[in-house]
This record gives C-alpha cells, structure tokens and sequence, in this order.
C-alpha cells in the first residue's frame, strides 16, 4: 500500500495545538532520524567572514540600508585560524557564511577554499549569497563541498517583497540550487518560519517543496524581527492574510522541523542558531529530539561576533568557541546522542537502505528526470522509509485529522 504524506496533512499537523498530538509527531520525526541518520550530532563550525552585503532583504540586519552597523570582513589567516579551530575541537566541517559581499573576490576566495582543503580534512560549506555561476563553478574547483541558499519562502510573491531583486538581475533561488547541484556540491537550503505576510498554506508548500528537491540540507528557523529593518521596525505593513499568518514561534518551529524530517528522512537538518535564539535555554535540545541532527556552534572571532547581526540577541554572542564547544559537548551527551565523527556529508551515508521492521514505499511524484516547477530537476529516486510500530500510530501520523485518543 502506498502512503503519502499530503499537502492538507502538513496543513493539518502546523495548525495542531493538542499537546499528546503533538507529542506523536515529536516522536515520529524522532524515530525516522534515528532510523535514517543515527544518533550522531554532526557539528559544523560556523565562520561568518564578512558582515557587508550588497542586498536589501527586508528581514536581514545586514542589508546594505542598515547605516548603523560597523562592517568587517575577515582576512585569509583569520579564516585559516578559525579553521584550524574547527580541526583541534573535532569538527569535520567548516561553513564560511557572509552577507552577499562582492569585496569577497572570487579568486581571494578560491584561495582560502584551496588553504582549507589543503591543510585540513575539512569539508567546507559556503554561504555566501546568490553569487553568479562563474563564482559558484570557481569555488567548486578550488575544493568547496557544499553551498547553503535559502529559498526563505516558496510564495514568489513574499519573496519578491521580502528580498528586492539587485537592478536588473533577477535571480531565481530554484534555479541556483539546481546549478549548484550541477556543479556537483551538496546543496542546502531552507526558510524562515513567520515571516510577515506568511501563510500557513505556504510553509505546507515550504515543506512539499523540501520533499520534492532532492535537498542534502535544510535548515528552518524562526523569523526574528531586526529593528533596522523594514520588517522589524514597524514601518512596513503587509497585506492582512485573513487569520493565516503563521506565527513566529518556536513551536511552529519545531513543526515545520518534524515535518520536515518526516518528508525528506536522509537529509542533515540542523537545530538552527535562529532557534536557540528564541529559546535559549533549550532550544537546540528540542530541535534536535525533533527531527534534527546537525548543529553549528559559532567559530567567529569574538571581536567580530556582535556585527554578524542579521537578526538581533544572538544566542552565543560572547561565548568563544572553546567555551561554545564545550557546553555543545555536554547538552548533546545529555540528549543520550553523540557527537558525530567525519565529514558527515549526506553522500557518505547508504541513503536507501531499509531498516529492519521498516516499510519502504515509494512517495509517488514527480518522476526522477524531469523538471518541477522552479526549473529543478530530481536527479535521485525519492522514497521515504517509515518505520511502523503498530496501525494507530501510523494513521496518527499521516493523518492527523484521524480520531483516536
Ligand atoms: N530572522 C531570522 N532569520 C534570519 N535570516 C536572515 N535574517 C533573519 C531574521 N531577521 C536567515 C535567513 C538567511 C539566513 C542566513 O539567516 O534565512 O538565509
Ligand atoms: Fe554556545 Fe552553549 S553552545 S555557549
């Protein structure tokens, strides 16, 4: 029998409030992760190497309007330091993260990519905007593993809104990430989760989309209103959406994360710094018995870390990274989990094999090879493994209008 998670059951699961509901939906985004991708906790130690950027989100502190921040962008030996950090704590990743920066000059930041690689066994990720093919193919000779972009929102229309295009330039994210892929990274991406003027409707279709690109990482946070910004400030209204506003909250957070899981079992998905921002106490714990399995403690240097504002109250803003690495060490020992060894890519992982008292069934969509809508193409065969414990859990799960105490 084939079982589907619909588009109205996602629906159905982001406006549950019934705590025991819930409560089976926590468990089931936690069963598939340990089924699909173990217990390790796979740490990636962020960089983030410049604060300028040439763009005008209207979420992001970074955006080029905000005159009230100082701007810095790191030095070559800087970066190496900070992943040479990354080497003596164990981490088997590096993600150089900065605002869309053009002074980050392509051949600079092949350089750096070629030191890392070199020197280190490091995968390394980059995060660095919409920057055009030629940057993106450079990179990706120099030795970088893996891009992060995220699409934010599916809903063209808020994104329009959100994220003003550069001049002429019109980018489609989609079409980015399928190039990405084309240039043989693993592709990252994800969205914000109560942004003003977003739906319920449209994180459900945030989250079919997650299902039908063939993501190697997905990292979904909580939009955190940044007063320099026209989003945070007051100053910009967004059409009322009728009572469909999806709210910014950590919960919904958490939703959206296990749904996640739920769709796309074999991807890295992390317990974002965005998320324990709004709830710094545990946060990451619970998005990592969610549905996550990555985490990325902050390997910025200190003098640097307070300007890295794209939304503001960081959580591990004055923390250095030993401190941070220790704290991660014992709240994931906590959880019963531990700390993953290697690159923990998602392409060294045996993406479809079975488990034991597993069902494996085929989600049936678009087929492999051909275009979706966003111009991107499913290279991989897409199937989802669910492991069953009894009849009633299972309908619960997938149908969360079903009735049963
Ligand atoms: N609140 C939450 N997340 C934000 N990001 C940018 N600004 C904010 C904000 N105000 C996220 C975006 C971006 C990532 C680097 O940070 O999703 O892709
Ligand atoms: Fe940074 Fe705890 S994770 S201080």
């Amino acid at each position: 029998m084939s079982v589907t998670i619909e588009k109205t059951e996602i629906l159905g699961w982001l406006r549950e409030e019934n705590p025991a509901r819930l409560k089976e939906l926590w468990q089931r985004a936690d069963e598939i992760r340990r089924s699909r991708v173990g217990d390790a906790v796979h740490l990636r130690g962020l960089v983030e190497i410049s604060n300028f950027c040439s763009r005008q989100c209207a979420y992001c502190g970074l955006r080029v309007g905000n005159e009230n921040l100082a701007r810095y962008r790191m030095d070559l030996n800087e970066i190496l330091e900070a992943a040479q950090q990354a080497v003596s704590f164990g981490y088997g990743t590096v993600v150089l993260q900065g605002g869309e920066d053009y002074g980050i000059a392509t051949l600079w930041m092949a350089e750096i990519i070629r030191r890392i690689k070199g020197e280190t066994p490091l995968a390394v990720t980059l995060s660095l905007g919409e920057r055009p093919d030629k940057d993106l193919a450079a990179w990706r000779k120099a030795g970088a593993d893996r891009y992060l972009l995220r699409f934010e929102t599916s809903d063209p229309n808020l994104f329009e809104e959100i994220h003003p295009p550069l001049g002429r330039r019109k980018f489609d994210r989609l079409a980015i990430l399928r190039r990405l892929r084309g240039l043989g990274f693993e592709v990252g991406s994800g969205i914000m989760v109560g942004i003003p003027g977003q739906t319920y409707a449209s994180v459900a279709n945030d989250i079919a989309l997650f299902r039908e690109l063939d993501l190697d990482m997905i990292g979904i946070g909580p939009f955190i209103p940044h007063p320099g910004t026209p989003l945070g400030n007051g100053l910009r209204f967004f059409p009322s959406v009728n009572g469909e506003q999806v709210p910014n909250t950590e919960l919904m957070v958490y939703k959206a994360v296990a749904l996640t899981r739920l769709v796309r079992p074999d991807a890295n998905i992390p317990a974002t710094s965005a998320l324990a921002t709004i709830n710094k106490a545990n946060g990451r714990e619970l998005g990592l018995q969610r549905g996550a399995n990555v985490f990325m403690p902050n390997l910025t240097p200190l003098k640097y870390r307070h300007l890295y504002q794209i939304y503001p109250n960081k959580a591990c803003i004055a923390e250095t990274g030993d401190a941070c690495n220790g704290c991660l060490s014992l709240r994931i020992k906590g959880l019963g989990r531990h700390i993953g060894r290697g690159q923990g890519g998602r392409k060294d992982r045996d993406l479809f094999a079975p488990e034991r008292g597993s069902v494996s069934r085929s989600i049936p969509q678009t087929q492999s090879g051909t275009m979706i809508p966003g111009g991107f193409e499913l290279t991989r065969p897409l199937r989802v493994t669910v492991p069953i414990s009894d009849e009633r859990s299972r309908r619960s799960i997938l149908n969360p209008f079903s009735s049963h105490a």
